[in-house]
């Protein structure tokens, strides 16, 4: 039950993920009413947090190797009340993107600290569904953000109250985090091994952890890596995969549904706001029960078989809504309500948890955080390129062939994983780490028995 706990405590940083970037859309509206803003300042408004993200997931790589996980979760929840405190009591825009940024980089730190740490304090037959419990907060936190922006469709001044919100989790986070264990990995990595055994045995509930022990020591001490190894070139390869997942996880256009979903339904035809928001809470209601469905069936049907059904699903998802825009027929906003519920519940269970769940378990130890870092940048990179072009693409190529992109982004995809994303399910991290020292093709390096080059990959126990 403990590891339960400590696991869903870390993940209220992907809460505030998820409310943050998903307050923004109802937010603007008011924001608007109260100040004066031009075209660029709104979009520096929605796009401030991230840029943040960027930068936070960028600079701070080596903090949480250095620092330690849980002591920098316990900084970001500070920076997500001090953000949060400057964006709500704002005197003008100013104070707003600046609170906004503020927020930004903590999410942007806390988006690969929190994985990071729950994949460290997970027992490996629980890691898979543990690690997504993370989506699973982040999903959580953008279906509250789409409450609150439909209960205050009709309520004026209210953008203030609606970032306040975030202060209860990002609190809540705080508290947590200041009684949670260090994760025991880092603190071998630390030779701080008394502690270390001391915390496995309050997670696993038994004195009996001192194998556990060895094998993370064993993998730090056979495998001495410097951090500038992170382009060692038996560690490009898996850094290679993290960028693509990251670039994956965005190029197949998520955030032009989570962030846009009431434009797009205008345009298919609901005029009317409210409703457009009330289908849009609908979204982020199916996007948490699929993603309950990815925690609850990573670790019995394993990653790949998730991920390229994920992205069959979102392709022909895609394919629907581009083709009611093209023939503009009378169902057209009923297809195109019915194709974004079914793109997303195919994105939550597949390249949603997957994304975070993979980069948790790629890397070696000695580089895990700062290797993390470089693809989560990636994710936020594009995740900043595809949701600040995509009114322009709209404009340019209309909604047909728009869709019809991300949609060839999806093949992009199922292509790249079929060939490149190894099975993780049921291996150690030690052993995935001892894979990719030994030189095995990335779609091999899951694979928890040693292999003599040129003999068959025994089945995973
Ligand atoms: C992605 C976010 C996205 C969310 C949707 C996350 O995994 O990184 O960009 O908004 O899923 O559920």
């Amino acid at each position: 039950m403990a590891i339960y706990l400590v696991c869903a405590i870390a993940a209220l940083a992907g809460l505030l993920f998820g409310f943050d970037t998903g307050i923004i859309s109802g937010a603007l509206l008011f924001i608007e009413k109260g100040f004066p803003l031009t075209t660029v300042m709104k979009e520096l408004i929605v796009s401030s947090v991230l840029l943040g993200a960027m930068a936070g997931s960028l600079l701070s790589g080596r903090l949480t190797d250095y620092y330690g996980r849980r002591k920098i979760i316990l900084i970001i929840s500070g920076m997500f009340i001090i953000g949060t405190l400057i964006a709500s009591l704002a005197p003008n825009v100013n104070a707003i993107l600046l609170g906004r940024l503020c927020i930004g980089i903590a999410i942007g730190i806390g988006s690969y600290t929190a994985p990071l740490y729950i994949a460290e304090v997970a027992p490996l037959e629980l890691r898979g569904g543990l690690v997504s419990l993370n989506q699973l907060a982040i999903t959580i936190g953008i279906m509250c953000s789409y409450f609150i922006n439909y209960a205050f469709t009709n309520t004026e001044g209210s953008w203030r109250l609606m970032f306040a919100i975030g202060l209860i989790p990002a609190i809540l986070l705080c508290i947590g985090m200041f009684f949670l264990p260090e994760s025991p990995r880092w603190l071998v990595k630390q030779k701080r091994l008394r502690e270390a055994k001391a915390t496995l045995s309050y997670l696993r509930r038994t004195a009996h952890v001192d194998q556990e022990v060895a094998e993370i020591e064993r993998s730090l001490n056979v495998h001495q890596a410097k951090l500038s190894e992170i382009f060692a070139p038996w560690i490009r390869p898996v850094l290679f995969l993290g960028i693509m997942l990251g670039f994956l996880q965005q190029v197949v256009g998520i955030n032009t549904i989570i962030y846009y979903a009431p434009t797009i339904f205008q345009l298919a035809g609901f005029q009317d706001t409210s409703t457009s928001i009330l289908a849009t809470v609908g979204i982020g209601i199916v996007n948490v029960i699929a993603t309950i469905f990815a925690v609850l069936y990573l670790d019995k049907l394993g990653r790949r078989v998730l991920l390229l059904t994920g992205l069959v699903g979102m392709c022909l998802s895609l394919l629907a809504l581009s083709l009611a825009f093209q023939w503009d027929s009378a169902y057209l906003r009923w297809i195109a309500v019915f194709s974004t519920f079914t793109y997303v519940i195919s994105f939550a269970f597949s390249l949603g948890a997957m994304l975070w769940l993979l980069v948790s378990e790629i890397f070696p130890l000695d580089v895990r955080g700062a290797a993390m870092g470089v693809a989560v940048f990636s994710c936020w990179f594009w995740n900043f390129a595809v949701s600040s072009t995509f009114l322009s693409l709209l404009n340019a190529l209309g909604p047909t062939n728009t869709f019809l992109l991300y949609a060839s982004m999806c093949v992009v995809g199922f292509v790249f994983c079929y060939y490149k994303v190894p099975e993780t399910n049921n291996v150690s991290l030690e052993k995935i780490e001892d894979n990719i020292r030994r030189g095995l093709p990335l779609r091999e390096i899951g694979q928890p028995v040693s292999v003599a080059p040129g003999k068959a990959l025994q089945k995973p126990v």
